[in-house]
C-alpha cells in the first residue's frame, strides 16, 4: 500500500534529463524562489513547479525543476534567502551528479541587489548585504546601512 502511494506521487512530475531540480523549498516558496533567480514569464526552457506536496522531513515542501539550466554558486546560495533547508541537485544523463544544500553566507556580495532605489550600490560597485540574522531573516546594506526583511528582498 505504501509502495503504491510512492509510485503516484512520483508521477506528478517525471525526471528530468538535464538541469537543476531544487528540492525541499519551503511550502509555497517556490515562486519566492523562481523570482530570486530571476526565472520569469520570459525564461525558454521547462520548469515544473510543485507546491505544498507532502514530505517526510518537513511536512510540506515545493519542488521546483528547471530543464537545461546550469547554476552559480552565488544562485544557489541566494535560494537560503527563502529557503535555508532547499536542495540543489545538479542532473546530468538523468542523475543526480551533484548535491549542494543551499547555504546563507554572513556577508552577500554581487549576490542581490539591494532594494533601495537610491542606493549607491545599485549605480556602481558590487552590491554587500550583511545578514544580521537568519529566521526571521534580516539583512542590512553596507552602503545605505538599512536594514531589509525577506519580504522586502523577494
Ligand atoms: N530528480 C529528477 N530527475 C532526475 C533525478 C532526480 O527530477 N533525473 C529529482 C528527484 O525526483 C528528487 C530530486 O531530484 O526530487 C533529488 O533526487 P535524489 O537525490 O535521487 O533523491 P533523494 O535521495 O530522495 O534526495 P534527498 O536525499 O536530497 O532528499
Ligand atoms: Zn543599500
Amino acid at each position: 500500500m505504501a509502495a503504491k502511494k510512492k509510485e503516484e506521487g512520483e508521477m506528478r512530475v517525471k525526471k528530468i534529463e538535464n538541469g537543476v531540480v531544487i528540492d525541499h523549498v519551503n511550502a509555497s516558496k517556490a515562486p519566492a524562489v523562481l523570482k530570486l533567480l530571476g526565472i520569469d514569464s520570459t525564461f525558454p526552457g521547462t520548469v515544473s513547479i510543485l507546491m505544498n506536496i507532502p514530505s517526510a522531513k518537513f511536512g510540506l515542501k515545493d519542488i521546483i525543476k528547471i530543464e537545461g539550466k546550469s547554476m552559480a554558486e552565488n544562485e544557489i546560495n541566494r535560494i537560503a534567502l527563502v529557503s535555508p533547508h532547499a536542495t540543489v541537485n545538479i542532473v546530468k544523463d538523468y542523475k543526480v551528479v551533484k548535491k549542494h544544500a543551499v547555504k546563507l553566507p554572513e556577508k552577500l556580495e554581487g549576490v542581490i541587489r539591494c532594494p533601495n532605489a537610491i542606493c549607491i550600490s545599485n549605480r556602481e560597485g558590487v552590491p554587500r548585504l550583511r545578514v544580521e540574522q537568519q529566521s526571521p531573516l534580516k539583512v542590512r546594506c553596507e552602503y545605505c546601512e538599512r536594514v531589509f526583511t525577506e519580504e522586502q528582498l523577494a
